[in-house]
């Protein structure tokens, strides 16, 4: 029986990936490397640096890895600068009030992310108010696809992987929670691939998937 669920951030409770497109963008101009909105998909749901690996795909020559480090900080310093404008208005349509309402029928809830960036967008979005556990990318040394995120996520709820369900928009994020063999939800973009057990547009679908829990005598 599923009795927790676990949230990626970034293209499921908020819509940072334009951000993180519109970042990485500045960063390949500024470099005179081009960088479509193809390269940018492909970045979904992957670290930082195997992101910056796809934006120089096209650079004509090859980069040091204090060079790509640099790189690497100069794109979070961009991104970080547009996260300041984030409110509890930017979260996907839903967000909160479905993250509530799983509490309220005794799901336990966790936000499983690859992102450093988590706990300041959590906080700047109010979304924190509703996790019971959060893992991200400063916990863990292994990103999706590999299940690192979502193993660590259901250790700090304690609660058993298979009991667990995880919602994802990226195709690694799916591989990743059905790795950690947990039921798994593909959100947005992964849903169109088909890729979860469940594949929903919005946030709202995820209610018929989780029933009340009964409570425990
Ligand atoms: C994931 C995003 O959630 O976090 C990726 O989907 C991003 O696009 C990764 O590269 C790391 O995020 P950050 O905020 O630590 O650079
Ligand atoms: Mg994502």
């Amino acid at each position: 029986m599923i009795c927790a669920v676990l949230f990626d951030l970034d293209g499921v409770l908020v819509d940072t990936n334009a951000l993180h497109f519109l970042a990485w963008k500045e960063l390949a101009d500024h470099l005179g490397i081009p960088f479509t909105p193809e390269q940018g998909n492909r970045c979904r749901g992957i670290s930082r640096m195997a992101s910056l690996e796809i934006v120089l795909e096209q650079a004509d020559r090859t980069y040091t890895q204090a060079e790509k480090e640099q790189f690497a900080a100069e794109k979070n310093r961009r991104y970080q600068s547009m996260l300041e404008d984030l409110t509890p208005g930017h979260t996907t349509p839903g967000a909160g009030s479905v993250l509530q309402e799983l509490k309220r029928r005794g799901y336990r809830l966790a936000l499983a992310s690859g992102s450093k960036n988590a706990a300041l967008i959590l906080a700047r979005t109010g979304l924190d108010r509703w996790l019971d556990a959060v893992a991200d990318g400063t916990l863990i040394t292994r990103s999706k696809p590999d299940p690192e995120v979502f193993l660590t996520a259901a250790g700090l709820l304690g609660v058993p992987p298979q009991q667990c369900a995880g919602v994802d928009d990226a195709l690694a994020g799916i591989q990743a929670a059905k790795s950690a063999g947990m039921m798994t939800v593909a959100f947005g973009e992964a849903a169109l691939h088909r890729a979860g057990e469940h594949n929903i547009q919005t946030l709202e679908e995820l209610l018929p998937l989780f029933p009340f829990l009964e409570a425990t005598p």
